[in-house]
């Protein structure tokens, strides 16, 4: 057992209902739990010790929504796009057929790389999604790739019909909802479909709901990016973890999410990268949705990495206060993957914590683009770059 006591904190967001936020703080990490929070000046003996100098300490970013299993890029059609060529679905399978041509190790070490661009631009936890693969055996190596990265990987079959099935979509709801969940769900603990125009509908979404939630997976589901449809009303009823994008939603979205355990999941980076107006995060806090925070990291829509650009964009683009902004991209996210050990510094939470270069997290949202992650520890382990 060894203690690491971490003082000098100018200010410790915890996220924590009782707590909030304290100055002229520390606390004390043993293994990989924090085990006591207090006032700098009260802070008890550790074996070792940091001293932050007044900086700004958060929860580590709680990354909930990447798609990081894939080869290859799109630099060419993000191009195209900022030329005026307008975004679709199609543009998965390019992605595919790269991701299909490349072996585990070139699968494993990209995705690695991300996750380490993740971390050091203070992203603890990363849900990462299959989707790329679309056959049985790549879905299934994309699910084991990314089981040796996360603890949250989600089996997305379902991102789009694949150009072999193209004629006869049904067959592939059928595959994706039998054989080729069946050999990727020992890795997974969630399933998500792409339900929206140019992917699945609302009745191949619920059928490949069902079938993932009758092996035991969590459900989120792709809704309402391209258009209003009936994505998000499907999250709500299926009561699923997280409904993901949400840019077109009517009035009776709104309430349904705001009625729900449902997250909202906000993703600005794919309106950013694919010059689309941003969803409306006011309307559904004002409502009274839970609302979180996540990249979308993927080679088409957004292929960012950075929590801390997404909340730059939500305060300026989305009218969320920074203060919305940092707790959506932290406790917004762990709502979203149903976790309750990350994404909050409280006793017995993971030491999953990030130190600003800065003495406010308003910072993050203040100096765009400027790296402000001083140092960043996961499970109580200094990462260093
Ligand atoms: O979340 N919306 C579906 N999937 C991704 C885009 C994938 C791609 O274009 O490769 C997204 O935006
Ligand atoms: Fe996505």
């Amino acid at each position: 057992m060894s203690t690491t006591a971490l003082t000098g904190i100018g200010l410790l967001v915890t996220h924590d209902a009782e707590l909030g936020e304290i100055r002229d703080a520390a606390l004390v990490i043993d293994e990989d739990r924090i085990v006591w929070i207090g006032a700098s000046a009260d802070v008890p003996d550790a074996d070792d010790g940091t001293d932050l100098d007044g900086r700004c300490v958060i929860p580590g970013f709680v990354d909930s929504h990447t798609h990081v299993i894939f080869a290859g890029d799109r630099a060419p059609e993000f191009e195209a796009r900022m030329s005026g060529q307008p975004y679709t679905a199609g543009g998965i399978h390019s992605t595919v057929a790269a991701t299909r041509a490349a072996s585990d190790d070139e699968l494993t070490g990209h995705a690695a790389g991300l996750i380490a661009e993740m971390l050091a631009a203070g992203t603890t936890t990363t849900e990462i999604k299959t989707g790329y693969g679309l056959s049985t055996v790549d879905e299934q190596r994309s699910a084991q790739v990314a089981a040796r990265l996360s603890d949250d990987v989600t089996f997305l079959g379902a991102h789009v019909v694949p150009a072999e099935y193209a004629d006869r979509p049904d067959d592939y709801v059928a595959l994706v909802s039998g054989p080729m969940l069946d050999a990727c769900a020992p890795y997974c603990r969630w399933i998500d479909v792409f339900c929206d125009r140019g992917a699945f509908d609302v009745d191949q979404a619920r059928a490949i709901l069902a079938a993932g939630s009758a092996r035991g997976l969590g459900l989120r589901v792709h809704a309402n990016q391209f258009a209003h449809g009936a994505g998000v009303q499907l999250a709500v009823e299926l009561g699923a973890a997280s409904a993901d994008h949400c840019t077109h939603l009517s009035d009776t979205d709104v309430e349904a999410l705001a009625g729900s355990t449902t997250v909202a999941t906000l993703l600005p980076g794919a309106e950013f990268s694919t010059r689309s107006p941003y969803p409306d995060a006011r309307r559904l806090i004002d409502a009274g949705a839970t609302v979180a925070l996540a990249t979308d990291c993927n080679p088409g829509s957004s292929y960012t990495s950075n929590m801390a650009f997404c909340i730059a964009l939500a305060v300026r683009e989305m009218n969320m206060t920074p203060a919305e902004a940092l707790w959506a991209a932290t406790a917004g996210g762990a709502r979203a993957l149903r976790r309750d050990d990350v994404g909050v510094i409280a006793l017995g939470s993971r030491a999953d914590l990030v130190a600003l270069q800065a003495t406010s997290p308003v910072h993050l949202a203040y100096r765009p683009g400027v790296p402000l992650i001083a140092a960043t520890w996961k499970g109580g382990q200094p990462i260093t770059a």
